[in-house]
């Protein structure tokens, strides 16, 4: 039988998406990758494909997930299969510099920033950039590495701190500090390239911002990620000369569902510093605000499946 297959690593993440696809009665698979094998000489299934591989991965001890779903994904596509958020998408998802090459090219403005491989490369980077600025890792989600540092000696200091921790593949950034004058920023989510809504997340307590409801439980009362009431809220209406270059982006790099981060400054200039392609949705603020992305998600890929049984796709070979 033709599905929707749900590529992922985090059981509690596709929970919601589970739920509407009982409602909607969408037969669908969950593919968890994190080890196996993949036999190249075999074709995959037929069906629809969803990738939600999370950059974040190898903090759940799933160090290699998205390596292994970049072989899938490659395979996917080599035999035609339908795929959300493919190879490209991927590629964006793990790397921020890539994201930000990626987003410059439809005139999307995004943080100065430095890619530093090496520790000790750290200092001349800081002192190319100026302070305040911020490090954070190439490969992240849920806030990882994320630290503001206001001097040299705030740097010194964190480098000789056990809070300092090393990116999983190496490149750290050194990133513009962008001072808003409300301690707010914007998170435009999409599905099927076209613009969903926008959330605004406080971030007065921290830099953890994983909207997910698990993120906010696990983290207990000391995280920052603990939502108070109204950290996350949805725009009842949300308009920006941003949205049609986040959609043209979107289409060029081969990404269905997405959450793109960005932050305004004092001179009302937005800089977008963060592209989700494993994006999760606030449940306290979708139910005050009444819609849902994974109820979109959810009527989008089972579209697409009916779509796809009636032209279906060519293989490649
Ligand atoms: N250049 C920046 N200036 C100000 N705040 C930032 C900057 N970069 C990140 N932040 C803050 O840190 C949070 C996490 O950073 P982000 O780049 O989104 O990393 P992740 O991919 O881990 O979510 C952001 O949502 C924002 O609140
Ligand atoms: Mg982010």
């Amino acid at each position: 039988m033709r599905k929707v297959y749900v590529i992922h690593e985090n059981d509690a993440w596709v929970e919601p998406l589970r739920r509407q696809f009982a409602q909607l009665g969408t037969p669908f698979e969950e593919w968890f990758l994190d080890r196996g094998v993949l036999d190249l000489t075999q074709a995959p299934p037929e069906g629809v494909f969803y990738n939600r591989m999370s950059a974040s991965s190898h903090t759940r001890d799933h160090r290699y997930a998205a390596e292994y779903t970049g072989a899938v994904l490659e395979w996917l596509r080599r035999h035609g299969r339908p795929l959300v958020n493919g190879p490209r998408a991927l590629a964006l998802e793990i790397s921020k510099v890539a994201q930000y090459q990626a987003l410059a090219g439809f005139g999307i403005r995004t943080p100065d920033t430095l890619a530093v491989v090496g520790r000790e490369n750290l200092a001349r980077a800081a002192e190319t950039l100026g302070y305040p600025l911020i490090l954070k890792h190439n490969r992240a989600g849920k806030g990882l590495g994320v630290k503001l540092i206001l001097s040299r000696a705030g740097l010194e200091q964190h480098l000789a701190s056990p809070e300092e921790t090393a990116p999983v593949d190496g490149i750290q950034l050194v990133q513009r500090y962008i001072e808003a004058p409300e301690p707010f920023i914007t998170r435009v989510e999409f599905v099927g390239g076209r613009f969903l809504y926008a959330v605004r997340v406080d971030t007065s307590q921290g830099f953890e911002l994983c909207p997910a409801d698990q993120c906010q439980v696990e983290a207990g009362a000391a995280c920052p990620a603990v939502a108070p009431s109204e950290k996350f809220r949805i725009l009842p209406e949300f308009r920006s000369p941003l949205l049609p270059r986040y959609e043209a982006f979107l289409a060029a790099n081969d990404i269905g569902v997405a959450g793109i981060e960005f932050i305004v400054d004092r001179e009302g200039r937005a800089f977008t510093y963060d592209v989700n392609t494993n994006t999760n949705y606030n449940p306290d603020a979708e139910a005050h605000d009444g819609r849902s992305g994974m109820a979109t998600i959810a009527r989008y890929l089972t579209d697409l499946l009916a779509a796809t049984a009636r032209a279906p796709a060519l293989a490649a070979d």
